[in-house]
């Protein structure tokens, strides 16, 4: 499964849409159904609209229906590995279980792993919000 989802995020890579700063980034992700969704990056002109390929990711699955998601994939083809920013970590806490591990993967098979609490812990969270 791994492996699909290593491939899944390689042809989202493929399909960046990064002009501005040319760093192509692909995600994909694994719901909770088994299903398997995927984003790029896309840029604009407009250099602060920019949306990076994790939280794309996550908005494919939300209008797939899914909005859970077990595991999660980055993939660049730099030597050094790309974590999630801090942005799409929040987004990231939104829609996955505390315990669900994130990877950094690149084209050599190099390979780092998170679960969602190391990437941001003490999360603003939507309990939070609950009165
Ligand atoms: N980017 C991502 O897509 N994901 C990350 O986690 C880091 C950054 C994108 C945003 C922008 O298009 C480019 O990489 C350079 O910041």
């Amino acid at each position: 499964m791994f492996e699909q989802l290593v491939e899944a995020a390689r042809a989202a890579y493929l399909k960046a849409y990064a002009p501005y700063s040319n760093f192509h980034v692909g995600a994909s992700a694994l719901t909770i159904d088994g299903e398997i969704v995927s984003g790029c990056n896309v840029e604009n002109a407009s250099y602060g609209l920019t949306v990076c390929a994790e939280r794309n990711c996550i908005a494919q699955g939300v209008i797939n229906g899914q909005r859970r998601f077990s595991e999660l994939v980055v993939y660049t083809e730099e030597e050094m590995l790309t974590p999630p920013c801090g942005a799409c970590r929040q987004v990231i806490v939104e829609f996955m279980v505390q315990s669900a591990k994130v990877y950094a993967v690149n084209h050599l098979g190099k390979v780092k792993e998170w679960s969602v609490k190391e990437l941001l812990p003490d999360a603003f969270t939507p309990e939070n919000l609950q009165k």
